[in-house]
């Protein structure tokens, strides 16, 4: 085979290997055996050295011409090959910007409206002073009960419907606290007076119907000072009521009532409005009984290591649910719990939107 036929040849397998390249990777391995240190052109061209004057004269110029069109095809080769990633990208992330913006789990999720109330309701007395105090859903009987004036074997713990847990083998009996009230003496118990505190959280009783579920929520208020009375009950409640229904004022009405915890005690009535599918608080005829309150009892101090001669205080207890219900009209107390995203979606309030005194607490 001449020099220039050998050339022709070496010249078609490269363009083949070239043409035949699918990737940058492979065209540079084309490249690299071809035109590098020791490819085969280069090769090639270590050769002309080697020639008779005459044979370079012919060779020389077409080596040097077969190295430019190969140079030429490996460009052109690795442009195409850039322009079909760049076209195969574009394709991949192509965007539709007519397409409707997909809400974030932000936007979209809601805020129970009992955790808004409970919110609400720490945002209110935060205010006042008062600081938040918990305590266990499992409770003893002793904290539930004992502490709280209720004797062994009397009447009122019957009133409470108590979901008691399996007795244990020293004969323990654990249960469901039926109110947000041991938390008062876990509090007395572990902090000194002077206290002020609010104890929201769930509670539990043996009762279900349109106004009752076993699982609900209170929130106890608990005051304790050296001459905390009556008057000071007032006030906070009043405070607290016309706040929370976001009214300029309220009127309370305070009726006799019994807690084995308070004495004396009183159950609270708010004047209302009573509309066919509304109860509007702060005006109207009606009185709406809201909350059991009272001075606490001086057995209860007692039993906390307080001295009744020194402090005294006043201790009061709502219904969450409850309030939340008149204040954002839901009707049924079932539905609260029932765990449906429609009703959460019309009842339930937006994740950032939290309540603040300054900022409004339910807009
Ligand atoms: N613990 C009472 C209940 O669940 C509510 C209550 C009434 C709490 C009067 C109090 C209070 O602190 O003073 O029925």
């Amino acid at each position: 085979m001449s020099d220039l036929d050998s050339l022709n040849t070496l010249e078609a397998e490269i363009l083949g290997s070239i043409g035949a390249a699918s990737d940058e990777a492979a065209l540079e391995a084309v490249r690299v055996a071809a035109l590098g240190k020791k490819g085969s052109v280069s090769e090639k061209m270590k050769t002309l050295g080697g020639m008779d004057p005459e044979q370079r004269r012919t060779v020389g110029p077409a080596l040097n011409a077969l190295r430019d069109r190969v140079a030429a095809a490996i460009a052109e080769k690795k442009a195409a090959i850039a322009d079909a990633a760049l076209e195969a990208r574009l394709a991949s992330e192509k965007l539709d910007v007519s397409l409707p913006v997909r809400e974030s789990p932000l936007e979209t999720g809601r805020i129970h409206p009992v955790s808004q109330v409970t919110d609400e309701l720490v945002a209110i007395f935060s205010a006042m002073g008062f600081s938040v105090a918990e305590g266990p859903d499992i409770e003893t009987d002793d904290l539930n009960f004992t502490k709280l004036n209720f004797p062994v074997g009397h009447p009122a713990r019957e009133m409470h419907d108590t979901f008691f847990l399996p007795e244990k083998e020293n004969g323990e009996r654990l249960l469901l606290r039926t109110h947000t009230s041991p938390v008062q003496i876990r509090t007395m118990q572990s902090q000194e007076p002077p206290i002020r505190v609010i104890c929201p959280g769930r509670t539990y009783r043996f009762d279900m119907d349109q106004t009752h579920t076993p699982m609900f929520h209170q929130v106890e208020g608990l005051v304790i000072d050296r001459d905390a009375h009556l008057g000071h009950l007032k006030w906070v409640l009043e405070e607290f009521l016309k706040t929370f229904f976001e009214v300029p004022s309220v009127e309370l009405r305070f009726r006799p009532s019994f807690f084995p915890f308070t004495e004396p005690s009183m159950e609270v009535d708010v004047r209302c409005r009573k509309l066919p599918n509304e109860i509007r608080i702060g005006e109207g005829d009606d009185w709406l009984e809201i909350l059991g309150c009272g001075m606490v009892h001086p057995n209860v101090l007692r039993n906390c290591g307080l001295d009744p001669d020194v402090w005294q205080g006043f201790a009061w207890g709502i219904g969450i649910d409850r309030i939340a219900m008149l204040k954002y009209g839901m009707p049924d107390l079932r539905d609260l719990f029932g765990a449906d995203a429609r009703w959460l979606a019309h009842y339930g309030f937006r994740p950032l939107d939290f309540p603040t005194l300054a900022g409004g607490l339910s807009s």
